[in-house]
């Protein structure tokens, strides 16, 4: 695991739009991974400005999100389709996007079909993930295990605290997400996590410097081969 300190937030949006145009030129139909929440929004806004100065060509490029919640619309305004939509997808040339189904009248299917169609198109060349303030990476909450495939997930108070503030009550919170597994995340051939932030300090000091350990799901991170780490001062400030 490599990890990459920058002083602000804004750098590592930069850093990590790099890494993304990088693997899109060397590889043009790249799958790619990716996520929602306020980590990579600064990255998505630099892609949007490389394509639409003619930099940055998506047209050959599949994606897969990490996750998304049960129990609300795909165009609900707090819905991760919505989110892909309005941070991206509205204003880039992707082939094909995918977000997971949390509608799914059978969810235990839409796991499988997930992971099933991410193993068709080849696998994740390049992961996106943000991590949270309890250590979750997607939406794998600390568990006594790490589960290899798409679950769907009983969010923890932590969890749903920290998205209270895209919805207006804490109530409208849902309480169950459909999440990519840790196999999923781990099979990606290239792995690029982005924390900003005092409230990410210790996820991150966890992650990186504590025991492999389930409860710090991204702890498993220094098991894969080639993940980064891309961080700005507050959050490496327990490094
Ligand atoms: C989002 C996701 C989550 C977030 C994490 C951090 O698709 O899978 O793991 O990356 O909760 O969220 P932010 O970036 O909003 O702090």
């Amino acid at each position: 695991m490599q990890v990459r300190i920058y002083d602000n937030a804004q750098q590592v949006g930069t850093a990590c739009a790099m890494l993304i145009a990088a693997q899109v030129t060397k590889k043009p139909d790249s799958v790619l991974g990716l996520a929602t929440g306020s980590s990579p929004i600064g990255c998505y806004q630099q892609l949007i400005e490389w394509h639409k100065a003619g930099a940055l060509d998506f047209s050959q490029c599949i994606s897969y999100n990490l996750d998304e919640y049960c129990g609300i619309a795909e165009d609900h305004i707090c819905s991760y389709h919505d989110f892909m939509n309005k941070n991206l997808f509205d204003f880039i040339n992707m082939k094909e996007h995918h977000v997971p189904n949390g509608n799914a009248p059978d969810l235990q299917a839409e796991c499988k079909r997930y992971d099933a169609e991410i193993e068709k198109a080849g696998g994740i060349d390049l992961q996106l993930l943000g991590i949270g303030n309890n250590g979750h990476i997607a939406f794998n909450e600390p568990n006594k295990h790490f589960v290899y495939g798409t679950q769907i997930v009983k969010l923890t108070d932590s969890t749903i605290d920290a998205n209270q503030r895209f919805f207006n009550s804490r109530e409208e919170v849902p309480t169950q997400a459909i999440s990519l597994g840790i196999g999923g995340i781990m099979n990606a051939k290239c792995v690029v996590l982005i924390a900003t932030g005092k409230a990410k300090a210790q996820a991150v000091r966890d992650a990186v410097k504590g025991d492999m350990d389930p409860q710090v799901q991204a702890s498993i991170l220094r098991g894969h081969p080639n993940a980064i780490f891309l961080v700005d001062k507050d959050a490496a400030s327990l490094l």
